[in-house]
């Protein structure tokens, strides 16, 4: 059987090393696309092999009509709205991601941004500190939580809401709980966005919840840009000369983002929370061991599809 790792932004050598030694060790054979510029270079690999890896890359009803033998595809990665899983589904096609693997670097790019947003980029002025700053951390699953553990070290006030976590679990690290998505914005000076984006959480950060947050306010985003009302950011951010938005995804309105507020506001050209090797390897052998164990064994945990 033949395992794809089909990537357009690759992961790092070792971790492709790494990943090859599981899938043939298991008696499968991989076979490799990364850095693919044409949808039409995926159709065609995806059509010989049973099993494949991806990471943000876009996997729709044509590109699984064409992967005729596909049974499992993998997201090495926790995000899965780049798939298409009722089409999947119909297909009876396996989806897995990989959740957790890669939040430490994720959480690490989240600190990374904070202190590049209370330094003021960098810019030679002085700036400020992270210690006793709330920060608000929205969503409280893998990526928030090593949040915490981060800004404890900073010394930072930490507040999250989340509907689907108990406040025990929160409380036990030593976080505030909140009540509500309005009191954490209106609560924490930083606020470092983790929710996934789904129909409930699109363009949910809009105007009205930005506009709580305090002076000086400054806005993390390494989740997903579709959960930002980026029109409504747009305004927050002319009315208020304060604030910062900093994100990990090109906004749709990069340029005029750039041009209006160059000393508020940053991203990175391409998503990299989770570029590090150790994400990569953990990520990609988990993707690979998930195949392996699916393929000969039946094993589903890590289903997000039914
Ligand atoms: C994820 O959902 O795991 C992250 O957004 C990482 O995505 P990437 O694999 O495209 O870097």
């Amino acid at each position: 059987m033949k395992v794809l790792i089909l990537t357009e932004k690759p992961f790092a050598a070792e971790a492709v090393k790494s990943i090859r030694e599981v899938i043939e060790a298991s008696g499968m054979e991989p076979v490799i696309l990364e850095k693919y510029t044409e949808k039409a270079q995926a159709l065609d690999a995806v059509k010989e092999v049973e099993a494949i890896i991806i990471r943000s890359d876009t996997v729709d009803a044509e590109w699984l009509d064409a992967a005729k033998k596909l049974k499992i595809v993998v997201r090495a990665g926790a995000g899965y709205d780049n798939v298409d899983l009722d089409a999947a589904t119909a297909r009876k096609v396996v989806v897995m991601n990989t959740p957790g693997q890669n939040s430490n670097a994720v959480a690490e790019l989240a600190l990374g941004l904070m202190v590049y947003a209370a330094r003021n980029f960098y810019d030679g002025s002085s700036g400020t500190e992270l210690l006793g700053k709330k920060l608000g951390i929205h969503a409280y699953g893998n990526v928030g939580r090593n949040v915490a553990r981060i800004a404890k070290g900073f010394g930072m006030e930490i507040y999250a809401y989340d509907a689907y976590c108990p406040a025990e679990a929160m409380e036990k690290d030593g976080v505030r709980p909140l009540a509500s998505v309005e009191e954490l914005y209106a609560t924490c000076q930083y606020v470092s966005v983790h929710i996934p984006a789904t129909d409930e959480t699109k363009n949910s950060i809009n105007y009205a919840l930005l506009s709580k947050m305090p002076k000086k306010a400054v806005l993390i985003n390494t989740a997903r840009k579709e959960v930002i009302n980026e029109t409504e950011l747009a305004k927050w951010m002319d009315e208020r000369s304060d604030v910062k938005y900093l994100t990990d995804i090109l906004p749709k309105n990069h340029e005029e983002m750039l041009e209006k507020f160059p000393k508020r506001y940053f991203s990175t050209p391409k998503k990299m929370g989770a570029q590090t090797a150790e994400a990569n390897n953990n990520a990609g052998i988990a993707a690979a061991n998930q195949i392996v164990d699916y393929l000969l064994n039946g094993n589903t945990k890590f289903q997000v599809n039914l």
